[in-house]
């Protein structure tokens, strides 16, 4: 199977959320919910926290394979979803922008190594980085009021970790909104051992072939192993999606970035954020702009 992601116009309505919340309420919802009026004209400052990317964006064609790992919840594998040029690109733009990464209560960002250990970078949003972006929407099929988060680049060193967490928090439908979707994508991992996604709850597949993209043993020792870990093979992408149809959080999604041993990993976050009602609010917004320019 392959899919191919095709440009431009299927951009028009994307918009672009900063994560600043992980486990908790996002203060966005506050804003678009309690406030009748527009989001604020500096919604549209690409450097805030709603963009919209560029409508003549071009990008470059690009086709990968996908491998179906599980159906409930959905996970998909993805080789190649970033192209050599791509993962280079991310690695040089990020460099000079990590900082330590925190971990969340609520909208409260504090540091905890014993908990999160890496360093992290918002990447500028250039073509290339749209263009990821846009491929990450074309995956899902474009879903409306869908849009994509900033995205950050996960640079872990000897020692760096991220313990078993959710990536969703609440119900989909109290929340209004919420984190549908994670792209985990590896970037690099030279000379790297450990840092591989551990899915301790999920139920590994039997197939032999997986055993290029996760963790296998001989024997004895592989019948007593429980759970999925990928291996960060560079270039490579791992897809899953949060929520049940009705609207509660997958339990099975508990994962961790596993201790790097050795070696630099850096991963690439895209996470996708459901907001319903917003792509309207947007375009009102969008408009209003428009005729203040004039
Ligand atoms: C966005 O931020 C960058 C880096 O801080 C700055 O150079 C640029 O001027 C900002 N753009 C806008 C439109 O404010
Ligand atoms: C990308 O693929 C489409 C459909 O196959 C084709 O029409 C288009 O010319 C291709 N673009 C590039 C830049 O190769
Ligand atoms: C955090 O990671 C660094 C490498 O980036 C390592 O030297 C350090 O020992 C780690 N600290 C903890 C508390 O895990």
């Amino acid at each position: 199977m392959a899919i191919s992601t095709s440009p431009a116009s299927l951009l028009q309505y994307t918009l672009l959320i900063i994560p600043t919340y992980i486990f908790i309420l996002s203060p966005l919802s506050t804003i678009l919910f309690s406030a009748p009026s527009l989001p604020p004209a500096n919604s549209l400052d690409p450097n805030n926290t709603l963009v919209l990317p560029s409508p003549s964006l071009s990008c470059p064609n690009h086709t990968y394979p996908i491998h179906l790992l599980s159906r409930s919840p959905l996970i998909l594998y993805i080789p190649s979803f970033l192209t050599p040029n791509e993962r280079d690109h991310i690695t040089s733009l990020a460099n000079p922008l990590y900082a330590q990464s925190p971990i969340y209560a609520g909208t409260q960002a504090s540091i905890d190594m014993s908990i999160r250990n890496s360093s992290r970078a918002q990447l500028p949003r250039d073509d290339i980085v749209q263009c990821i972006e846009s491929r990450a929407l074309a995956l899902q099929g474009w879903p409306v009021d869908t849009y994509v988060e900033r995205l950050w680049a996960q640079r872990y060193e000897a020692g760096g970790h991220y313990s078993h967490h959710f990536d969703w928090a609440g119900e989909l439908s109290a929340r209004g909104g919420g984190r549908v979707s994670t792209l985990m994508v590896y970037v690099a991992c030279e000379g790297c051992e450990g840092g591989g996604t551990e899915f301790p709850r999920l139920e590994k597949p039997k197939g032999a072939e997986w055993c290029e993209y996760i963790e296998c043993a001989d024997g004895e020792e592989e019948e007593e192993r429980t759970g999925v870990t990928f291996r960060p093979v560079a270039g490579s992408a791992v897809y899953w999606e949060n929520f049940k149809p009705d609207g509660r959080g997958w339990e099975e999604l508990w994962h961790a970035g596993m201790p790097v041993r050795k070696g630099t990993k850096i991963g690439l976050n895209i996470w996708s954020w459901y907001q319903p009602g917003f792509r309207e609010i947007f375009d009102k917004r969008l408009v209003e702009a428009e005729k203040e320019e004039l």
